[in-house]
């Protein structure tokens, strides 16, 4: 997917790709494009156009989404697992025009190193680096990195170790004293208050809650704090496709719920190929999506958590934040506030972007008898873990 192209044909490409992509959508089914774009494209612009792809539902409409978009987009935690192959996936969507990479002067990698390796894409992004040491506040330092943001990625935080569950990350990561999401969401507040904000920091069940509601009490939409759940919904398609033989492309199964154990839910029933799978082989299948961030930490043996499919997946939810800004409404499974489920105030389900950030969440659909009762179990879970980010919130402020 990165082998460089011929400078030519992938200059050729980058023009038909940002002018040409979005007109070139037709269909409205999730995820597959219209084959005269693979056909116009040729092999180098099928390469790219891969690269590039917002794996969503798309209803193109009007003239004005075939303009690519200048957007500024900043990745907290820049320098980490996640940061840095999300700051790459980022800094090639042709949406982007500025890219702030931010972390501690403690990181691993210098931010600015991260930014100058970056700066050298041949793309029109610009990248800086941006680096906050310990006994700095992000509030007081964050103004460059943030100011006119429209979105910001945070995959800051600690990641999980062998043995420890999501939940055991909320006093790190939403922090007891100043946190890394609230200091990171306090500094979003003050210099870009109208970004969508995509928490992908543990425990997200928890920490979406919290921080939302802080938002609120400062005045601001909560609908603006996002929860990256779009990792669980690669995974369900990737193992749907690897039983059924399906292309990976063409399933498209929504995980809704949240985002840890039970509460993750695969609805297999709703996806062509997903709903062939027999009954006998769902509650393993289930148990395979709900696992799989866990098989990762172990796989890595104390050294990580899922990284590079979590940048994968959560590049594509920040690219169809941005086609939605930019004008081509986009629909992922995201966790939001919501009123889709009654009692659960935050859930995932179906968003669609828009020019607005969050524009529509969508009802779960219909579900089989299965899945109805795996519901009534992931609502009992989730509903203790968005008390703990209420609780959090109703005890703290932003600045
Ligand atoms: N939502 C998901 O599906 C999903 C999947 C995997 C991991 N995660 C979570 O993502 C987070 C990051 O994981 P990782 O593997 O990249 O970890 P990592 O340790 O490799 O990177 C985290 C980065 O955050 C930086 N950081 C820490 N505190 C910061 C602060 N206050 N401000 C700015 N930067 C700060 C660190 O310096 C580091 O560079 C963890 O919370 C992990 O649990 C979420």
């Amino acid at each position: 997917m990165f082998r460089r192209l011929p400078r030519t044909a992938a200059a050729l490409w980058q023009r038909r790709a940002q002018s040409v992509f979005p007109i070139c959508i037709s269909s409205s089914r999730q995820g597959v494009p219209h084959a005269s774009i693979l056909a116009t494209a040729g092999l180098f612009g099928t390469a790219a156009f891969v690269a590039n792809r917002v794996r969503s539902q798309t209803d193109v409409t009007n003239c004005e989404a075939t303009k690519k978009g200048n957007f500024k987009v900043c990745v907290c935690g820049g320098s980490g697992g996640i940061g840095q192959p999300l700051s790459l996936l980022m800094a090639m969507d042709p949406n982007v025009g500025e890219l702030s990479v931010y972390d501690l002067t403690i990181a691993m990698v210098p931010p600015g190193g991260v930014a100058a390796d970056l700066g050298h894409l041949e793309t029109k992004v610009k990248v800086k680096g941006y680096a906050k040491s310990l006994d700095e506040k992000a509030i007081d330092v964050l103004g460059d990195c943030l100011k006119d943001c429209n979105l910001v990625l945070v995959p800051a935080g600690m990641p999980r170790k062998p043995g420890q569950t999501r939940d055991d990350l909320f006093k790190i990561n939403a922090g007891i004293f100043n946190g890394i999401a609230k200091e990171v969401v306090e500094a979003c507040a003050k210099y870009c208050p109208n970004a969508v904000v995509a928490l992908v920091v543990n425990p997200v069940n928890s920490v979406v809650p919290a921080m939302a509601e802080l938002y609120k009490k400062k005045g601001l939409n909560p609908k603006n704090i996002v929860g990256v759940t779009t990792l669980d919904c690669v995974r369900a398609n990737k193992f749907v496709a690897e039983i059924t033989g399906a292309d990976p492309d063409d399933v498209e199964i929504p995980v809704i719920g949240g985002h840890a154990g039970v509460t993750i839910m695969p609805v297999f029933s709703q996806d062509k190929h997903g709903s062939k799978i027999p009954a006998k082989d769902i509650p393993a299948l289930d148990k395979h999506v709900q696992d799989a961030g866990t098989d990762v930490v172990n796989a890595k043996n104390g050294k990580g958590s899922a990284t590079l499919s979590m940048a994968f997946a959560g590049a594509r939810l920040g690219k169809a934040v941005l086609a939605g800004l930019n004008g081509t409404p986009t629909t992922e499974c995201a966790y939001v506030l919501s009123d889709v489920m009654p009692g659960l105030p935050y859930f995932t389900s179906k968003v669609t972007f828009g020019k607005n950030g969050v524009e529509t969440v969508h009802p779960i659909g219909k579900l089989n008898q299965y899945e109805k009762e795996r519901l009534e179990e992931a609502k009992a879970a989730l509903k203790n873990e968005i008390q703990s980010g209420l609780d959090y919130a109703a005890s703290n402020s932003l600045a």
